[in-house]
């Protein structure tokens, strides 16, 4: 592991401001914040600060082309026409914005541009697809009536998204919300707000009608807060951490605003005795490395048949030792720095917590170098259930080994959390696989496989994780509202 200097690379930054209604203009307060380099815990520019009075133009901006802007009488297919040549753009220029993510964000650049980034087109790509195939259905009532229903647009979509995957999560929420026929007043998160900026950019490029998209950088309490009780904003779509939603569903109580949580998670990745131990341990590792741990569907309780435990950590610990952290630019680098310093510092008080809670640290467990927000890629084994690093979200490199005897009484433990996002099995055996994929309360469930996503495959929560799900058909019916029409004939 080393961690040298991160050499800051040329990137351009060309949009720095709020975009309202098709027009770049700074916050009307005049204020700015700074957006920071991880790996450098340098200044890379400085973005308008919105707050109430921008998202209320934005607001207002989104709601006038939902009404009576060009959006609302498109063709539908001519919206996904729209929504396919925003995807080729990026296309076009996913080098720059692979680079300007790793920038922001801190993540390899080999991981921005060969995974975030074209996970972030197919999204678009499918959603715009969507566009025109969007409709009811006809049903037969009692009587002499023709029934049908209508999908129509919910009307003005807040976003608001977090900084572990910026371009991704872009795609996330933009996607079925274009298709749809909704309009977009998007909060970047204030860590990271330069890709969505400058995709706010390509969608005005490519002809994406004025006020369709609105981008109001700023911060949660202030910007976030305004959106969820605007009046003029339909919905509210949030991905984050489970006590923001809980203000968010509070704070829109008064406009009952329709929301789509995506949250956290604690997911149980099993391995039992029969596995192919060499993909489980890979499986272990990318599950919960990947992204310097910053996922919110992270393998973070890895339990492991005792049987198998011995030789499962000590080809962890190998294939952990050869993970590099360092320069994001660098092309070998597979670890890059946690996005900012108040994830660093929750980070490293959940290893300290760990060590004093007498789990065995047996591999990484402190920064690496003195600058930027790096962590060591780190291991406790002989981890309890009830200690912190079992119980909490801790969002970064950090690997928790349970181990256990019985599968009655580890599903009871795997489910022993008040997270459902996802969970994993690894086993050879049929009906364990499927019993436990039917068992284990989570949205999203792998078998001797981790982080498999696809535009086409909803995601989401059960209990604190969240509620409604992304992605797929129910993606975007929770951009719809289902209309009844009933005529006597
Ligand atoms: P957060 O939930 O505070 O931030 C996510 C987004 O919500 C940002 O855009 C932020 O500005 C906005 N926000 C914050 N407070 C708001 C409010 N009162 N009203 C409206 N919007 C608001 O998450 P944060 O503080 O960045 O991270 C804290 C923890 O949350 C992490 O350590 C991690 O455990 C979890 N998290 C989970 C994510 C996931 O993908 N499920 C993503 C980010 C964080
Ligand atoms: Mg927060």
């Amino acid at each position: 592991m080393s961690a040298t200097l991160p050499a800051s690379p040329e990137v351009k930054i060309t949009e720095t401001e709020c975009f309202i209604g098709g027009e770049w203009v700074p916050a009307v307060s005049g204020k700015t914040f700074a957006t920071i380099n991880p790996a450098t815990e340098q200044e890379i520019a400085q973005i308008a600060e919105g707050d109430q009075a921008d998202v209320d133009a934005a607001a207002k901006a989104a709601h006038k082309a939902f009404e009576s802007g060009p959006w609302s009488t498109m063709d539908a297919r001519d919206r996904g026409k729209l929504m396919f040549a925003l995807a080729q753009r990026m296309e076009d220029e996913i080098d720059d914005l692979a680079r300007l993510e790793t920038l922001d964000n801190g993540k390899p650049l080999g991981d921005s541009r060969n995974v975030d980034l074209p996970l972030a087109i197919d999204c678009l790509r499918y959603y715009a697809g969507y566009a025109d195939k969007i409709h009811g259905s006809t049903i037969p009532i009692r009587g002499n009536h023709l029934c049908y229903t209508r999908r129509e647009p919910v009307g003005v979509a807040g976003q608001i998204i977090p900084w572990n995957f910026p371009i991704l999560m872009v795609a996330w929420k933009w996607g079925p919300a274009l298709a749809s026929g909704c309009t977009v007043v998007m909060k970047p998160a204030e860590q990271t707000p330069l890709t969505c900026l400058r995709l706010a950019q390509l969608a005005k490029e490519v002809g994406i009608p004025d006020g369709v998209i609105n981008v109001v950088p700023g911060y949660g309490p202030t910007a976030g807060s305004a959106l969820v009780k605007h009046p003029l904003v339909d919905k509210i779509a949030f991905t984050g951490e489970h006590r923001t939603a809980q203000i968010i569903t509070r704070e829109s109580a008064d406009t009952l605003k329709r929301l789509t949580f995506e949250l956290g998670g604690k997911s149980p990745n099993v391995i039992f005795a029969d596995a192919d131990m060499d993909a489980a341990v890979e499986g272990a590792y990318v599950g919960l490395f990947l992204n310097q741990g910053q996922c919110c569907c992270a393998g973070s309780r890895v339990f492991v048949e005792a049987s198998r435990h011995d030789e499962f950590v000590e080809k962890l610990q190998k294939r952990t030792a050869q993970r590099k952290v360092g320069n994001p630019f660098a092309d070998d680098t597979d670890q890059g720095p946690q996005v900012d310093q108040a994830q660093f510092d929750k980070i490293l008080s959940y290893i300290e917590k760990g060590k004093q809670e007498g789990a065995d640290c047996v591999a990484g467990g402190e920064r690496v170098g003195d600058k930027g927000y790096f962590v060591a890629p780190t291991i406790f084994d002989n981890v309890r259930d009830d200690m912190a690093i079992a119980t909490d979200e801790i969002f970064g490199p950090v690997l928790s080994v349970l181990t256990f005897d019985d599968k009655e009484d580890m599903i009871r433990r795997a489910n022993n959390t008040f997270y459902g996002l996802a969970a994993a099995v690894w086993t050879r055996d049929i009906s364990v696989a499927h019993d436990f994929a039917a068992r284990v309360r989570a949205g999203t469930i792998w078998v001797n496989c981790y982080d498999v996503f696809d535009a086409a495959a909803p995601f989401g929560g059960f209990k604190m994780s969240g509620y409604g799900r992304e992605l797929g058909e129910e993606g975007l019916k929770a951009y719809t509202e289902n209309k009844t029409v009933t005529i006597a004939l």
